[in-house]
């Protein structure tokens, strides 16, 4: 594949006024979103919860792709149509989450790195074959006194090279994710600083592995205090930080942005989106890939009757990405 198809893919990603939904949770993941809410974690139940997302009526009005697991695009819906048929049909580009998650990193109590780099070549050639046109791979950087260290930040910045051009080469756009924790009582100047760090590493790797930025997506975190820091940001602060950082770091041949929640209300993820785009233009679009700002209000109601409230989790699914949609074009109006 050209760098110009890859280049067509991640601008499709980004296209106006839409984002990206990540239902790319591991049976590990899901498990605790469904213990939450009293679910079951059997196979069934993430089938027909992910087809649920999938079907939404109208959900290509605001998405531009999804974000799968390994499981789910090998699943169908109950009348036994590939996930990714559905989707392709409705124009929603199908991706995939390939990182097998964080471990420790030996040495670095408190940091972690994230794996999946071994066979990983055969992995994204079977993903292109089932329908995949982009891959995920997401490394974790945690805050505290001691960490990140140096060497987390490279560990990770250069798996994530080796994955984004791996990526390419198997003619999927990387959509790379280094996410920032929010998790801690660091301040919104720590949370700037650690942002500049991992950013100008992994830009540094990406050039050093020879990935090419026009076919490929950052998903990034927002430069926000941790949850547990006594001086809260207001909309505007979060907004400006983290467009500053971006505008630093990030260069303009990157088709596009997009942001995960990372634990963020639905309220806070789309107003940060929102004011970020009302500061604009920007050299590239600043869009959405959530996942549980997209998912919890739905999941939840969802649970507490699967049948009787299907049609409304759907509504529910359908006015987040219509909000998000609105944020990516800096005019939704709360
Ligand atoms: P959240 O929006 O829930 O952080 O999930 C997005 C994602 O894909 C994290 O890897």
């Amino acid at each position: 594949m050209s760098i110009e198809d890859l280049e067509s893919i991640a601008l499709a990603m980004v296209a106006p006024g839409k984002g990206i939904i990540a239902i790319d949770e591991s049976t590990k993941t899901i498990a605790k979103r469904f213990e939450a809410v009293g679910i079951e974690n059997s196979e069934e139940n993430r089938r027909a919860y992910r087809e649920l997302l999938l079907t939404t009526p109208g959900l290509n009005e605001h998405i531009s792709g999804a974000i799968l697991y390994d499981e789910t695009i090998r699943q169908k819906t109950r009348d036994g149509v590939p996930f990714t048929e559905v989707m392709k049909k409705a124009g929603i580009i199908p991706g995939i989450k390939v990182d097998k998650g964080p471990v420790p990193l030996a040495g670095f109590p408190g940091d972690v790195v994230t794996e999946g780099l071994d066979g990983l070549r055969p992995r994204l050639e079977e993903y292109a074959r089932l329908g995949a046109q982009f891959a995920k791979w997401r490394a974790v950087i945690n805050i505290t006194e001691d960490n990140p260290s140096s060497t987390a930040i490279e560990a990770n910045c250069h798996a994530l090279a080796r994955y984004a051009a791996l990526c390419q080469e198997a003619g999927l756009v990387p959509m790379v994710e280094p996410e920032v924790i929010m998790d801690g009582d660091h301040t919104i100047e720590v949370s700037y600083e650690v942002h500049e760090a991992v950013l100008r590493s992994l830009f540094n790797a990406l050039y050093e592995q020879n990935v090419m930025l026009e076919g490929t997506i950052l998903k990034s975190s927002m430069v926000i205090p941790g949850k547990a820091c006594d001086e809260q940001a207001s909309v505007e602060e979060v907004a400006e930080a983290t467009v500053r950082v971006l505008k630093t770091c990030v260069p303009a041949s990157l088709p596009g942005i997009v942001f995960l929640s990372g634990g963020q209300t639905d309220e806070q993820s789309t107003s940060h989106l929102n004011a970020m785009n009302r500061m604009g233009p920007h050299p590239w679009p600043l869009s959405f890939s959530y996942g549980r700002a997209m998912q919890q209000a739905a999941l939840k109601l969802w649970s507490k009757d699967m049948k009787a409230n299907y049609a409304d989790a759907q509504k529910t699914v359908h006015a987040r990405a219509k909000d998000n949609g609105l944020a990516a074009l800096g005019q939704w109006n709360g």
